[in-house]
């Protein structure tokens, strides 16, 4: 099948290009680098199956682009993804997430697309909800630019099924953690923390360290892909999460153990804004992909930190001492989701 991933060369679009190829597809990847890095396609550029285009999703000559490919099914994740950032130019945000995936749409029902696959945030499309985990049919009440812009991309894609037929399914992604995650900024809390403890700086955690997040794997996340890409999740949003909470603190303490350094973060107050707990129910996605959560949190913490070991180059208390100390911890792992 002839796939066309958006988003290629960040952290879950490389990994969804990786397992697409391995299963014998052919892939054509768009990204406009303005995240995403090229080594992170390392692998996927050996591959003649697979084509590589630096391209902007909102720019409309995707029509061309897309209709000269012909791919069956388009996975769109290309997105701006930090919070923190839509909340200071939600124009922007809504420029890549809302404009650039009703031109994704768009490109695609004229291409004759079969299928949409769309990264959506379970984190910040219901807001908090009173009940955890959340199920699928909670009310959607997003409390950023950032998750009113996936909401509003839900509601195109649900739009253009009804208008044109074309199919979709949007899946509505835990925090996704492993290795090739971003640790620079505020990016994902594991990646952070594993990246500080390695490099015997200090760790921050905002707040008492309760705030509660649902961490899944990225392999178990494009296995979710995968199994999208056919007829089942028709026309739906799947939540793709384990159901099981873990704390700030407690992330901490198994990061420790696996980096094998004492577990001692640093406490500063809480910041304004962020959930207290989220975490998603994932009955919907077991029964309509067969998919369940297949990676532990030690199995997926262990493998990042050695990804992370592997790219921090020498390690030790004095190795990164010119970086102010990290600073992470409450929701903030929320922040690039
Ligand atoms: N990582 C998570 O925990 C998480 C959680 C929920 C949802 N998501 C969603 O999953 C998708 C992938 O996230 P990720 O963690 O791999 O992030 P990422 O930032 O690593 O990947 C996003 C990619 O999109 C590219 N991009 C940004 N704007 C673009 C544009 N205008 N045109 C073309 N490419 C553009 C970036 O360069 C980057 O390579 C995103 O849609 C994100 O919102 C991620």
């Amino acid at each position: 099948m002839r796939v066309l991933v958006t988003g290629v060369a960040g952290f879950i679009g490389s990994h969804l290009t990786d397992r697409l190829l391995a299963e014998g597809h052919e892939v054509v990847g768009l990204d406009d680098l303005s995240a995403g890095a090229l080594v992170n396609l390392t692998e996927a550029r050996r591959a003649k199956e697979f084509r590589f285009s630096r391209f902007d999703v909102a720019d409309p000559a995707l029509s061309d682009l897309v209709a000269h490919e012909r791919p069956e099914v388009v996975c769109h994740l290309a997105a701006q993804m930090d919070v923190r950032k839509s909340v200071a130019d939600p124009t922007y945000d809504a420029r890549v997430n809302v404009l650039g995936t009703v031109n994704v749409l768009e490109a695609s029902r004229r291409a004759g697309v079969r299928k949409v696959v769309f990264a959506s945030s379970g984190g910040t499309i219901y807001g908090q909800p009173a009940k955890l985990p959340v199920g699928e049919r909670a009310g959607l009440m997003p409390c950023s630019p950032y998750g009113a812009a996936k909401a509003a991309a839900e509601t195109y894609l649900a739009t253009y099924g009804r208008l044109y037929g074309l199919d979709w399914t949007s899946l509505a992604l835990g925090n996704v953690y492993g290795p090739r995650q971003d640790p620079h900024g505020e990016a994902g809390v594991v990646a952070i923390f594993a990246r500080a403890l390695l490099a015997g700086r200090p760790t921050l955690v905002f707040g008492d360290g309760t705030a509660e997040r649902d961490y899944v794997y990225v392999d178990d996340v494009v296995d979710a892909f995968v199994r999208a890409l056919g007829e089942a999740g028709r026309c739906r949003r799947l939540n793709v999460g384990t159901g099981v909470g873990t704390t700030v603190r407690g992330l901490h303490t198994l990061l420790a153990e696996a980096v094998g350094t004492p577990d001692t973060p640093e406490f500063r107050p809480a910041r304004r804004g962020e959930l207290q707990a989220i975490t998603l129910e994932n009955g919907g996605i077991r029964r309509a992909l067969g998919w369940e959560p297949f990676t532990s949190l030690s199995d997926g913490l262990r493998s990042t930190v050695d990804w992370v070991r592997g790219t921090v180059g020498p390690v030790g208390p004095f190795a990164d001492s010119k970086k102010p100390p990290t600073r992470m911890g409450g929701g903030s792992s929320n922040q690039r989701v």
